[in-house]
């Protein structure tokens, strides 16, 4: 199985999913990373130079193909679960684990961030809010596992994470190295 992190900018996906791929010893994956290698543009170049329908094109793809690799960690951008083509692909392979986190955090982690296109407004704040209000009920809907990283440091909410796939008997200790 994949270990799939899901949830809004700014919840960690990314820091969470590499260290969580280093404890269990597999392949780490992020979806922005792979469209911006692919295309050698950045998110934001891509959102400028062609609109969101067409990062969403390419998001599409690449989610389509890490959900076909086997036991490997991806961290997903906070839109590719809106669409349930998506969810389904990564779902048929994969645990999906909810980072979440609230508006109020999810503005001072981004606050002298501009690489998130969707949040570069004159009101970020207004930005936040009404975007996570129309995507919570989405990301809860769809996880599997949901864990609250406030106050939480990246290697203390990877271990949760690990844990609790540990109890669930979602990943093979022998496979990762670390039974024994
Ligand atoms: C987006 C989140 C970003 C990136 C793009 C769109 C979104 O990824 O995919 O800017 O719609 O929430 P992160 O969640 O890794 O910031």
């Amino acid at each position: 199985m994949n270990i799939v992190l899901i949830g809004f900018m700014g919840s960690g996906k990314t820091a969470v999913g590499r260290e969580l791929a280093s404890v269990l010893k597999r392949e780490f994956l992020d979806t922005d990373d792979l469209i911006e290698q692919e295309t050698a543009l950045s998110i934001n170049e891509i959102f400028l130079r062609y609109g969101e329908k067409e990062f969403r094109k390419l998001e599409k793809s690449i989610v389509h193909r890490a959900s076909g690799r086997a036991d490997v960690v991806i961290a997903t951008g906070g839109g590719a679960v809106l669409d349930p083509q998506n969810v389904s692909a990564l779902k048929k392979n994969g645990i999906l684990v909810y980072l979440s986190l609230s508006p109020e955090e999810v503005v001072q982690r981004l606050n002298n961030d501009d690489s998130r296109p969707l949040l570069n407004k004159e009101d970020k704040e207004n930005a936040v809010v009404s975007l996570l209000e129309k995507r919570i009920p989405i990301y809860e809907s769809v996880a599997d596992l949901v864990f609250d990283t406030e106050g939480k440091s990246i290697k203390e909410l990877a271990g949760n994470i690990f844990h609790e796939l540990q109890n669930m008997k979602a990943i093979d200790l022998h496979s990762s190295g670390l039974s024994g």
